[in-house]
C-alpha cells in the first residue's frame, strides 16, 4: 500500500508552524514563533496575521526539507480551521486550500483543542483508552475524555479565563513581559509557594474559574504597593511561587475529581502551560499517590506546533474524514 504522507499547517495565534507526516510517524515540525508581540504585552490580532503571510512559505519549505519529501508525494493537506484568531486562521486555511487545488489532493480540516489533546499520541508511551487530557493553553482550559482518537468530548472547562491567561496577565501585574506564563514558572522555582494565599474558586461539576484569583491577585498587589513600593521586586519569587501554586491547586483539584467520577487512570496534560514544570511536578506526585498512568508530550508538541495537527489528520485520513473547500475558517471551537 502507498505510503499516506501529510502536510499540516498551523496557523491559529502567534506561531508558524508545517509539519510532514509519513503513517503516523513525524518527520519534521518546523515552528516560527512570532515575538514581535512581546512589546505589546498580547497577540495583536492584525500583526499575527500579516507575520504568518511573511513566513508561512519559508516554514513550509522548511517542513519539505528537514522531511526529505516532496510536495508530489503528499496524500493530503490539513490545516488548522478552529479556534484561534480568525485572521491568524485564514491565512493557514488559504495556504492550505490553494496548495490542495494545485496538486489536486484532498483537504483536511483540523480543531485545534483536539489537536492539542492528540498530541499525546504522537510518541510512545502512548495512553490507553479511554483516557483524560487536562488541555491548558493560553486560550482554553478543558478535561477532555478521549475514548478513541477521534471520539472525544469535554467534561468541563473554563468559565471565564483560561489558565495560560491566568499566568499571562498575573505575570503582567509583577511587570514581566509577555508571555509571562514561562517566566513565573522560572522565578517560581526559587520561591516560596505557601507564602502569599489567593483566592480560589468555587466553580460547580468539573469547570474552572480564573476570574476571581486575577482580581484576589490585583486586589492584594495594590494594597501591598501601597505601603512599600518596591514590594513585588523585593518578593517576585515569593508571588511568582504563590501564584503558580494556586493555579495548578485549581486544575489538579478537578482533574482528580474527573479521574474519581470516571474511573479513568490514564491522564495526559496537553498545551502550552503542560510545559510548566510546577504543574509537571504535581502530575508526577498526583500519579504516583493515585496510580496514575500519565502522559506528558515533549516540550515542542505542548505549545502550539503542527505536528498534532498532522497526527490528528492523519486519523482523519485513515477514516476517510476529508474537507470541503467551501468549509470556512472558524474563530470559535466546533468541538
Ligand atoms: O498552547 P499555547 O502555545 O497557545 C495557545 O493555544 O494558547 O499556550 C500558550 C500559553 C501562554 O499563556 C503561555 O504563557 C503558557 O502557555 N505557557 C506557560 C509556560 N509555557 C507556556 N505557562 C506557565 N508555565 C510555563 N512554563
Ligand atoms: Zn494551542
Amino acid at each position: 500500500m502507498a505510503p499516506v504522507i501529510l502536510l499540516a499547517i498551523e496557523s491559529s495565534c502567534d506561531e508558524t508552524s508545517a509539519s510532514i507526516i509519513q503513517d503516523g510517524e513525524i518527520l519534521s515540525n518546523i515552528i516560527y514563533t512570532q515575538t514581535i508581540h512581546e512589546k505589546y504585552g498580547g497577540v495583536v490580532p492584525e500583526s499575527a496575521s500579516r507575520l504568518h503571510i511573511r513566513h508561512i512559505l519559508p516554514v513550509v519549505h522548511e517542513a519539505f526539507l528537514q522531511s526529505g519529501i516532496a510536495k508530489e508525494q503528499l496524500s493530503a493537506i490539513a490545516y488548522t480551521q478552529s479556534p484561534g484568531l480568525i485572521g491568524s486562521l485564514l491565512v493557514g486555511a488559504s495556504f492550505a486550500k490553494g496548495m490542495a487545488q494545485a496538486l489536486d489532493i484532498p483537504l483536511i480540516a483540523v480543531n485545534h483543542m483536539q489537536a492539542h489533546v492528540l498530541s499525546n499520541l504522537i510518541e510512545s508511551p502512548r495512553p490507553n483508552f479511554p483516557f483524560l487530557c487536562l488541555t491548558v493553553s493560553g486560550g482554553h482550559t478543558q478535561i477532555v475524555q478521549c475514548n478513541a482518537p477521534l471520539d472525544m468530548h469535554i467534561l468541563g472547562e473554563s468559565i471565564d479565563d483560561a489558565a495560560g491567561e491566568a499566568f499571562d496577565k498575573a505575570a503582567k501585574m509583577l511587570g514581566l513581559p509577555y508571555p509571562g506564563g514561562p517566566l513565573v514558572d522560572k522565578h517560581a522555582k526559587n520561591g516560596n509557594p505557601l507564602a502569599y494565599k489567593f483566592a480560589e474558586p468555587l466553580v460547580a461539576d468539573l469547570n474552572y474559574s480564573f476570574s476571581g484569583l486575577k482580581t484576589s491577585i490585583l486586589y492584594f498587589l495594590q494594597k501591598e504597593k501601597a505601603k512599600d513600593e518596591t514590594f513585588i521586586e523585593k518578593n517576585l519569587s515569593d508571588l511568582c511561587a504563590s501564584i503558580q501554586y494556586t493555579i495548578i491547586k485549581i486544575l489538579l483539584k478537578k482533574l482528580m475529581l474527573a479521574s474519581k467520577q470516571t474511573g479513568i487512570k490514564d491522564i495526559c496534560i496537553a498545551g502550552g502551560v503542560s510545559a510548566n514544570s510546577g504543574l509537571r511536578d504535581a502530575i508526577q506526585s498526583h500519579a504516583a499517590r493515585y496510580r496514575w498512568n500519565y502522559f506528558i508530550p515533549k516540550f515542542e508538541y505542548c505549545t502550539d506546533n503542527a505536528a498534532m495537527i498532522a497526527i490528528t489528520a492523519y486519523y482523519k485520513y485513515l477514516q476517510g474524514e476529508f474537507s470541503e473547500i467551501a468549509v470556512g475558517a472558524s474563530a470559535r471551537s466546533t468541538f
